[in-house]
């Protein structure tokens, strides 16, 4: 079976996909401005420290259990359970886990639908269509459903394609426009009036803002957030890793690139901010914290846009693409966590398996949006706040205690034979037992009663 299963054909290809996976708008939506609201460089360092020495442990258990496994969640974390009460244990942490993926799903499809019709509607205003352009611009239930569902058949697309022709030949497409768009866009508003107030904001450290103990676990929950944890979107990207790639090597890329992403968008989300407030247009909430999440996106950056005459409909299309694919890379990969599941455990083709779950989320996102108000956060939140710091908890347990230790090591060996001398190995063993899992535990009992 293993043979029939997909496999990324290169190392670059497993990066993209991956790093396309770990960036989306968690980067380029939520890291800048949480940054500029919590002491500026001294959260980014913070952030830095928390993302090296706790997100990347907790990857590497994912990616080495799931090339271990070559299987989806539900069956790799049997395989590496010791007894029977184990392998029970490991089954619902894959089945909860693929459940989380497919709500997350349920949200962000939601979000970036939003994108899309933002990026679309920019392409209007620059033919002309003024009309076309405010109905796609404007919130209403029709341009909601629509958008999610098309987005989602967007992800469809890319995921019946498999693990090769899908997955990794629209990720390494899509993650190159994407930096190049963002390098562009970050080279361009810094040259606006303004950007350097927004640049000093960003980078100027405030120790005393920064280190607060929910501060920390915020940060913690964001860098958690980034990488994809927790859901079994890293052990299902691992079991598609060649036997010959060196794991800690490539965990370390994945997590380099989507902290790169992360701090560049700074480089363009504050400066921007700042260049709007030198427009005329208001970024500070009546607190007099700066605006931030659906309305930062949806108001002050399309209001800056208007301010930048005819280049504000290029820049607004750019922005906006660059968040649709941010959000369409790390879309197929929450999809393929059920996708692999409902092909290896229950025998479904490819792509009868993404026809039926993808309609099952889509029912879901409808129901959120019918009830916006009330379901959307707590979806969000449950999600995002428990489960996912719950599940991340429990690969930590089976990666430090459950599974041998030996066959961890000789798992890394297949393609980093020296890797019993590295600083890796010295570390993460006694990290991924200890340190990791205490910490996930602050973070959820923060989340429960902080
Ligand atoms: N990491 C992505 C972001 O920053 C979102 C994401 C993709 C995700 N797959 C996931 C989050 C799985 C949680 C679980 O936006």
């Amino acid at each position: 079976m293993a043979s029939a299963r997909g496999e990324f054909s290169s190392r670059f290809g497993f990066v993209m996909a991956a790093a396309g996976s770990a960036v989306g708008l968690g980067n380029i939506w939520g890291f800048p401005t949480q940054t500029a609201s919590n002491g500026g460089a001294a959260f980014l360092l913070i952030y830095l420290v928390l993302a090296f020495c706790l997100a990347y442990p907790a990857l590497m258990a994912e990616l080495i259990i799931g090339r271990h496994a070559h299987s989806n969640a539900v069956v790799a974390l049997r395989k590496i359970a010791p007894g029977e009460r184990s392998r029970v244990v490991g089954s619902w942490t894959g089945v909860i886990g693929f459940i989380t993926a497919s709500f997350i799903l349920s949200f962000y499809a939601i979000v970036a639908g939003w994108m899309l019709a933002h990026c679309l509607g920019a392409l209007a205003n620059m033919l002309g269509a003024t009309d076309i352009a405010s109905w796609l611009i404007e919130d209403s239930m029709t341009r909601n459903v629509l958008f999610m569902a098309f987005f989602m058949l967007l992800t469809v697309g890319i995921i019946t394609g498999g693990v090769h022709d899908g997955i990794e030949r629209w990720s390494s497409r899509l993650m190159p426009v994407l930096l190049i768009t963002l390098v562009l866009l970050v080279i361009y508003v810094l040259t606006l009036d303004g950007a350097m107030d927004g640049l000093k904001v960003y980078l100027l450290p405030d120790f005393k803002a920064a280190i607060s103990p929910q501060l920390i676990v915020k940060a913690l929950g964001s860098a958690f957030f980034s990488l994809s944890l927790g859901v079994g979107t890293m052990l299902v990207y691992g079991s598609y890793i060649s036997d010959k790639e060196n794991l800690p090597v490539l965990g370390g890329i994945v997590t380099l690139v989507d902290i790169s992403i992360a701090v560049l968008a700074g480089f363009l989300v504050l400066p921007a901010m700042y260049v709007a407030l030198h427009n005329g247009v208001e970024i500070f909430t009546a607190g007099g914290a700066l605006i931030s999440e659906d309305t930062l996106i949806f108001t002050v950056l399309p209001a800056l846009f208007d301010t930048m005459g005819a280049a504000g409909v290029v820049v607004s299309f750019a922005f906006f693409a660059l968040m649709s694919i941010a959000a369409l890379t790390s879309s197929i990969s929450m999809l393929e966590v059920p996708v692999a599941y409902a092909i290896e455990s229950h025998g479904l083709s490819r792509r009868s398996a993404v026809l039926a779950i993808s309609a099952v989320i889509t029912l879901v996102s409808i129901v959120i949006l019918s009830n916006f108000e009330v379901l959307f956060g707590m979806v969000v939140g449950v999600t995002t706040r428990y489960s996912q710091p719950l599940l991340g908890f429990m690969y930590c347990l089976f990666a430090g205690w459950l599974w041998q230790r030996n066959s961890i090591l000789e798992e890394l060996r297949k393609g980093a034979p020296e890797v019993e001398d590295t600083l890796f190995w010295k570390i993460w063993p006694s990290y991924i037992r200890y340190v990791c899992p205490a910490v996930i535990l602050v973070i959820f009992l923060q989340a429960l009663f902080g």
